[in-house]
């Protein structure tokens, strides 16, 4: 039985009869609004990897775990899961280029970049809103992703912005103080 929402504005993509429309799911879950991230790591053979990520979500706070996941052919992916730990770097409103760069395949993305290095050899980048190094937990294979979990052992934060990604763009929030404050 088909079901229909009648109420409904918009585009509806519908998937019952098995074929994916992946460029109208992909413009649906964009109305997501998201952080930003860079994730580090360096992997069994030394070689640093780095990419721009927004699948980042906390998941625990006892113990502290995170998750974000990669795409199954992404080129740094051999790299990632050779590496026994990665580093989150939250982006500030600022870092919109360094979020480009992190997003383009190129094989050395560190090159001239001044990088200092944490937990298992990652490269820390100097700038960002917070920062978490975490332990390798897991590697989950789903779909076409691959799913990372990690235990964070250390955490840095700074007082600033962050950097939003909505509908395909880089923002900033506007009216961060307007709204009502939830308790953390
Ligand atoms: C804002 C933004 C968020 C992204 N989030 C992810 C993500 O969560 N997972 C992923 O696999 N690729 C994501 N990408 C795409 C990767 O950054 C891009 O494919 C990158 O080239 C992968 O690195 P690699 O080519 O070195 O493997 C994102 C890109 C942008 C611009």
């Amino acid at each position: 039985m088909n079901s229909s929402d009648t109420t409904a504005s918009g585009k509806t993509i519908d998937f019952t009869n098995g074929a994916v429309d992946q460029r109208t799911l992909r413009d649906a879950f964009a109305r997501f609004p998201t952080g930003v991230t860079i994730i580090t790591a360096r992997a069994e053979d030394g070689k640093c990897e780095g990419i721009t990520a927004n699948s980042f979500s906390t998941v625990s706070l006892d113990p502290p775990l995170v998750l974000w996941n990669l795409r199954r052919d992404a080129r740094s992916r051999l790299g990632f899961t050779s590496a026994s730990h990665f580093t989150i770097h939250i982006l500030s409103r600022d870092q919109h280029r360094i979020a480009k760069h992190f997003a383009t395949p190129v094989v050395d993305k560190f090159e001239g970049l001044s990088v200092e290095y944490g937990l298992g050899g990652c490269p820390l980048l100097p700038d960002y809103l917070a920062r978490f190094e975490c332990k390798t937990k897991d590697i989950i294979p789903v779909g076409d992703h691959f799913v990372w979990i990690g235990e964070v052992v250390r955490a840095r934060y700074n007082d600033a912005e962050p950097l939003i990604f909505s509908g395909g763009r880089f923002a900033a929030l506007a009216e961060l103080d307007k709204w009502m404050c939830w308790p953390l």
